[in-house]
């Protein structure tokens, strides 16, 4: 089974000020025993031969996505082209998109408050191939990841764990083991099969806490950054 978590921010975000680089991203999941990882920077593909080489080096496969806001509300594509990504303009677009072949089109905290599918995910499920377990939670708290999980064993939809990480010590907490050999295609096969398992505990109460922190304090500066340009 590899180890994956496929919905990571490093510092090559155009949105989110974050303090490690994809490569120090690599070289820390290494370290955890990770084996696929996805790179999904706000609106933006991070595609580089030197990177997915040096991924490669460190026994990672890394699989290309972005994280797309779209009608207000985030969504994870992987193995899309960069000329792909640039057309979605609304959650009806997806279905265009997914008609090439081995494109993953996943939904996020679905039911978290911010940017967030909410109801749109049910209206639009046949456009989405999983659902997302999110690691941001307290064992007393974790009402929309249920809900996800409902809306997965509802409709059919594999349930895939990830961190959403924008600091390093938010890893490891929830990804997802799959079944499948290690190559892009394999994998995004495998996971919609559903030859997945997700792995989560809950942050614990101070990681919370700092993790909320975090939160608060990307959308600050991310406003800020907004309000000089
Ligand atoms: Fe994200």
């Amino acid at each position: 089974m590899l180890k994956a978590d496929l919905h990571i921010h490093t510092s090559e975000d155009p949105h989110d000020p974050i303090a490690y680089s994809a490569r120090e991203l690599i070289d820390y999941a290494k370290t955890l025993g990770f084996e696929v990882i996805s790179i999904t920077l706000h609106n933006k593909l991070l595609i580089s031969k030197s990177l997915s080489g040096y991924a490669k080096k460190n026994g990672i496969l890394l699989i290309p996505g972005v994280e797309l806001n779209i009608e207000g509300a985030d969504v994870l594509a992987y193995n899309i082209k960069p000329e792909d990504a640039r057309k979605i303009k609304k959650i009806s677009d997806l279905k265009e998109i997914k008609k090439r072949k081995n494109i993953l089109i996943a939904a996020p905290h679905p039911y978290y408050v911010y940017r967030s599918l909410g109801k749109k995910l049910v209206q639009n499920i046949k456009l989405f191939d999983a659902i997302e377990y999110c690691h941001f939670y307290l064992k007393w708290m974790n009402a929309p990841n249920k809900k996800a999980a409902r809306t997965a064993h509802l409709h059919s939809k594999p349930l895939i764990g990830n961190s959403d990480m924008h600091h390093l010590w938010r890893m490891n907490t929830t990804y997802t083991l799959i079944d499948s050999k290690k190559d892009i295609n394999s994998v995004i096969n495998a996971i919609k099969k559903g030859n997945i398992k997700v792995v989560s505990t809950h942050l614990g109460f101070w990681k919370y806490a700092r993790a909320l922190c975090g939160t608060f304090g990307s959308i600050f500066k991310r406003k800020v950054l907004k309000q000089r340009k």
